[in-house]
């Protein structure tokens, strides 16, 4: 099973997100090969599964509290968001980490209170540039990893891991095929370590329509997350296409 996963972030209003969920619906780019999921904005959330709902696209939050109920003024639960019919929630973007001081322990409590409302988490982690160039991209996933999964208690096929490079989001210079795979490698034999399930490892940062099949390709490496790229009728209908071929 391969996974495309589009990250609307912030960029789509209202009637965008709507237009496109609906591009998706009517050209039945749902396939049982694939899992495909979109992850919109909490404010359209319930009208793109309405629309999405006798396909086989999920959708996902991109971030929830992990907080169940209560005086968290501007929080949206994850158990909130699993009542409205998603699947998933990312946990730790980089976004988030990095924009909003998210820390491992956040990650972690986020993890938690997914698999308790029954989300799928997306774990996202990578290197920022810094740690690359100090050689310290393994140090960096190993901790991540740990964090996230040492003690944790899943079922298999209920957690995920995004392996995004923070140097790689958003700035068109994807990480290459090849470097990916090792990192990917890696990440897999980490979860090893905490984990008999199976884990898919989806890459993500600057996957577009004219590389996503050089990921694809790779055996190690079960699927895409794709941000500014999923959020173009042309572009996420191209990636999407072109994988089902
Ligand atoms: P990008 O974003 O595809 O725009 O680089 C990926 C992500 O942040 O998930």
């Amino acid at each position: 099973m391969k996974y495309i996963f589009g990250n609307w972030k912030m960029y789509l209003n209202f009637e965008e997100s709507v237009n496109l969920a609906n591009f998706l619906f009517t050209e039945k780019l749902d396939d049982s090969g694939i899992e495909l999921a979109v992850f919109p904005t909490a404010l359209v959330m319930k009208d793109i599964n309405n629309i999405l709902k006798s396909t086989s696209i999920k959708t996902g939050a991109q971030d929830a509290g992990h907080p169940s109920k209560g005086a968290y003024t501007g929080m949206i639960s994850a158990e909130m968001y699993k009542e409205i019919g998603c699947e998933y929630a990312l946990a730790g973007h980089s976004e988030r980490r990095h924009l909003f001081g998210e820390t491992n322990k956040d990650v972690r409590a986020k993890v938690e209170s997914y698999l308790d409302a029954g989300l799928k988490p997306v774990i996202c982690i990578g290197e920022t540039k810094k740690d690359r160039d100090s050689d310290k991209t393994r140090y960096r996933l190993a901790k991540q990893i740990m964090r996230a999964f040492e003690g944790l208690s899943f079922d298999e096929g209920q957690v995920l891991v995004a392996y995004e490079p923070v140097w790689a989001i958003g700035t068109g210079n994807a990480c290459l095929p090849a470097d990916a795979t090792d990192r990917i490698d890696f990440i897999k034999s980490e979860i090893a370590k905490y984990s008999q399930n199976f884990v898919p490892v989806l890459y993500g940062g600057s996957v577009d329509e004219d590389n996503v099949l050089s990921y694809f390709s790779l055996g190690s490496i079960d699927g895409a997350l794709i941000g500014s790229a999923s959020t173009k009728i042309s572009s996420f209908g191209n990636i999407i296409k072109s994988v089902l071929k």
